[in-house]
């Protein structure tokens, strides 16, 4: 099982990292392979919108992203984390999911008609953490959302979100008991449900 973590923050000890790597640790801890990427390593351009993808369901700008695509196509989960910005997620973090737009599937006569390859290829699973300065939940906006919908929209399940309020110095949340809790409790949530679909992979198919 491979499980990938993308950080949407450029903080490398920052809490968005502190928290997406805590999401990780229960399967570090069982040995599976896991990776966790900083979005702002890679040199990612915007979706040009060319549908150059529609019938390849490959991107054809030729940039940092076709280093992590393949990682996305390998992992049976994902954990996506990013500050709030604005009320939304950070600019790396929306560059890199409007850049997923290729692993979308239209009907070609009827655009109403959609999925994500993921749904093709069956059982992908995700989490998602998102981080704030203020205390309230309203002023974090629609950080969460804005990684849930599109991660549903490709075709992952999201099987658990950590909200992270309060946190504004770079590594402010490894000090946080509370929501290092969370975030451990959310991989642990992840790593069930995919040990559940092992589980029933084996009994369905004997695989
Ligand atoms: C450009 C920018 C915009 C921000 N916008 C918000 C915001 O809308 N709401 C909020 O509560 N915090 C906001 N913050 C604070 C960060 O979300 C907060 O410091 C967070 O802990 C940073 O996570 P990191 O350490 O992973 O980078 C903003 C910070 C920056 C730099």
């Amino acid at each position: 099982m491979k499980i990938l973590g993308v950080v949407g923050s450029r903080r490398k000890n920052g809490n968005t990292v502190a928290l997406v790597q805590e999401v990780l640790k229960p399967f570090k801890k069982k040995g599976f392979d896991t990776k966790l990427i900083f979005l702002g390593d890679y040199d990612i351009k915007g979706c040009n919108g060319c549908e150059g993808c529609k019938d390849t369901y490959a991107c054809v700008i030729n940039d940092g992203m076709q280093k992590i695509y393949p990682e996305i196509l390998e992992a049976d989960a994902i954990i996506l984390g990013s500050p709030a910005y604005f009320y939304n997620v950070s600019a790396d973090m929306k560059t890199f999911i409007d850049r997923c737009y290729c692993f979308e599937a239209f009907d070609e006569a009827d655009r109403s008609v959609w999925m994500g390859v993921n749904e093709a290829l069956g059982g992908k699973y995700a989490s998602v953490v998102a981080v704030c300065e203020q205390q309230k939940e309203a002023d974090m906006g629609y950080t969460s959302e804005l990684m849930e919908k599109p991660l549903e929209a490709l075709g992952y399940r999201v099987v658990s979100t950590v909200k992270a309020l309060n946190l504004f110095a770079a590594g402010e949340a490894s000090k946080c008991e509370k929501v290092m809790k969370e975030a451990s409790q959310a991989g642990e949530k992840l790593l069930k449900t995919l040990q559940l679909r092992e589980k029933l992979r084996y009994r369905l198919y004997r695989q």
